[in-house]
């Protein structure tokens, strides 16, 4: 009989951390997922970054939600359950709640477990008559709905901040995919997707004069120090953001400030001056080709919606029959 007790979630959130640490850092190109930017502490720089002058795709989208809720709501229809993918501090959500017709249920799903909690009690709090089911996961990751989330009301994703461009296509689609076969036949999603624009506002929001983004970015080096027992030096590294622009994409990168060698672990990675660790991509998207790549994930787009300086896009898709 095996006696071992089963892996904590805990613990399993910590094996991977470290063995997608290690191997990502033994690339040619070292790289580190940023997924894992999010803790605590990552969290909170995250919301800041929301507030900055510079980061206007959180104020756009949030007008954008405004302005267009009463004709989202009309689309969504009454009664639906939504299904929040990655929902931090759960404020935009407030918006589609006060705008859609009785929501019956509320499913914000999130990696870090303590923010997702406490945000989710604020929003019970605000909201006595909705039924709120916080789901602390990856979700990235094929997921088990809470039980409540039944078959009969129709389920509606909802996945703002242009977090979609933080996969490569090829994730992306397959990700879509996955929220298609979440939402099912007469489901929908309604997504914010960042737009392709001048490169100094593009530059601008991914390195703030206050260094907020370059705290967030550094704060991913000192989480492997402090839970995997590394020993970056943070002074020898700096927050860098450029755009790529064969790739369409705003690409965030660690950068050694000098040679060096960091152990993790045990491990040695050697770092030559000037050499980087890519730690984000966030891909920026014309409106017809983010429809394109929604339709080969199974979505059909009802209505697109764009704020006048074009500078953030909402899509609402449904899943093709
Ligand atoms: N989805 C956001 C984006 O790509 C995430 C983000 C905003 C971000 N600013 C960042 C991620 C700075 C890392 C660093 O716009």
């Amino acid at each position: 009989m095996d006696t071992r007790a089963p892996l904590s979630a805990v613990a399993k959130e910590h094996l991977a951390f470290c063995q997608d640490v290690l191997h990502g850092l033994a690339q040619p190109q070292k790289e580190l997922a940023c997924k894992y930017f999010y803790d605590e502490r990552g969290s909170k720089l995250f919301d800041e970054i929301c507030q900055l002058d510079e980061y206007y795709p959180t104020r756009t989208e949030t007008a954008l939600l405004e302005a267009c809720g009463a004709e989202i709501a009309d689309l969504i229809g009454p009664g639906v359950c939504l299904i929040e993918y990655g929902c931090g501090s759960l404020a935009k959500i407030r918006l589609l709640i006060d705008a859609l017709d009785s929501p019956a249920l509320f499913v914000p799903i999130d990696i870090s477990g303590d923010h997702l909690l406490d945000s989710a009690r604020a929003l019970a709090e605000d909201y006595p008559e909705l039924d709120i089911q916080p789901l602390i996961a990856d979700f990235t990751q094929a997921l088990a709905l809470p039980e409540k989330v039944g078959q009969k009301a129709k389920r509606v994703g909802f996945f703002p901040g242009s977090t979609i461009g933080n996969f490569d296509h090829q994730a992306a689609i397959k990700f879509l995919r996955t929220v298609c076969e979440t939402v099912g036949e007469g489901g929908g999603l309604l997504i914010g997707v960042d737009l392709k624009k001048d490169l100094k506002t593009l530059i601008r929001a991914y390195d703030d004069t206050a260094g907020v983004t370059s705290a967030f970015n550094l704060n991913v080096i000192e989480r492997i120090n402090r839970d995997l027992d590394g020993n970056f030096d943070l002074s020898a590294f700096c927050h860098q953001a450029i755009y790529n622009p064969e790739e369409s994409r705003i690409e965030l990168h660690l950068v050694s400030l000098m040679a060096q060698t960091v152990h993790i672990q045990g491990v040695d990675f050697r770092f030559a001056k000037g050499e980087t660790i890519h730690t984000e991509n966030s891909y920026k998207y014309h409106t017809e080709e983010f429809a394109a790549l929604a339709a080969k994930a199974g979505f059909t787009t009802v209505k697109t919606w764009v704020d006048d300086n074009e500078l953030f896009s909402l899509h609402y898709l449904t899943v093709c029959t």
